[in-house]
């Protein structure tokens, strides 16, 4: 019975004692779908991002894929030429057309400076390669030096080697004529000791096969009089590549990184930077190199690819 009396209220009845309890037991169910909801996304979630990290079994094009340290060409006679294209990991359409471009001339192989891909991640790494089986020639070589966002990529604190996995060794050397072209791995904006140790190495068989050398780095020297200092390698990987090549024929040094083309000099070897920017075709060209050699001569071009008139 209910008090009219407000000075003596009634005892609550059961009906409202009992009335939270019934909300329990409805919102309960919500709940616990909804815990499970989100456990089982998550787990999807993580097996997805798993199976995404994980370094595909096979590659689509397994002649790129550099598997000893040293390669020859065949040159077919003294002269030749190869492109060198630089650094173009954030310009679709210009990358591209660069390839287009120093594939239609004639030329022995191609050569990438690095950053290939913005993140080196899964999804980045795949675009490339798809990019690659359809836009480059049949049998063209096509050599690879890793940048800093070709490798740069850890989740939980674990590196993926996805470089590695679609291009194989990150140093090696190419022999061609009169000429070995070391490729070295800067991908870390420096030069480990057991690269360096290879380096001498390799230039101490150049000596003594009489070959000039060409040394293509993805991140370049810093410079010692006037030339760059910022986005180059360390002070003490520059001083120790100098000491390095000391004393042996370095003709020519092809590097990228920096987002702008242009030439320096540093300890007397011209330092050729090539890379596109956020600037490549607003309005300015896309460029790259392209090197011809005969003998024991070399000569270096830049070329440009103007953007396409657009049809509006
Ligand atoms: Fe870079």
């Amino acid at each position: 019975m209910v008090s009219a009396d407000p000075r003596h209220p009634s005892p609550p009845s059961d009906h409202h004692v009992g009335q939270p309890q019934k909300s329990t037991r409805c919102v309960s169910p919500v709940l616990t779908f909804a815990v499970g909801f989100l456990v089982v996304a998550a787990a999807g979630a993580f097996l997805y991002w798993n199976s995404e990290l994980r370094v595909p079994a096979g590659t689509p094009l397994p002649d790129l894929r550099i598997r000893d340290d040293a390669i020859g060409l065949d040159s077919s006679g003294e002269a030749f030429s190869f492109a060198v294209l630089g650094d173009n990991c954030m310009c679709e359409a210009p990358r591209l057309a660069v390839m287009e471009d120093a594939q239609a001339r004639e030329i022995l192989f191609l050569c990438n400076m690095g950053d290939v891909v913005r993140f080196a991640n899964p999804a980045h790494w795949k675009r490339y390669m798809r990019e690659l089986q359809s836009h480059l020639k049949p049998n063209l070589p096509y050599f690879h030096t890793p940048g800093n966002h070709d490798v740069d990529h850890q989740v939980f604190g674990k590196q993926y080697k996805f470089y590695e996995h679609y291009l194989g060794r990150t140093w090696y050397a190419v022999d061609a004529g009169e000429w070995r072209l070391v490729f070295l791995d800067t991908g870390k904006l420096g030069l480990s000791q057991i690269q360096r140790n290879w380096l001498g190495e390799k230039l101490g068989e150049a000596k003594q096969q009489g070959k000039r050398v060409i040394l293509l780095t993805h991140t370049p020297p810093r410079s010692t009089d006037g030339g760059p200092v910022d986005h180059t390698m360390g002070s003490e990987s520059s001083r120790a590549l100098a000491e390095i090549i000391s004393g042996y024929d370095v003709a020519a040094i092809f590097a990228g990184h920096i987002h702008k083309v242009f030439t320096y000099e540093w300890h007397g070897i011209p330092v050729y930077v090539s890379s596109l920017s956020k600037q490549t075709w607003k309005p300015d060209p896309a460029e790259y190199y392209q090197v011809w050699v005969e003998g024991k001569e070399l000569e270096v071009k830049t070329i440009q690819v103007m953007r396409p008139a657009m049809n509006d």
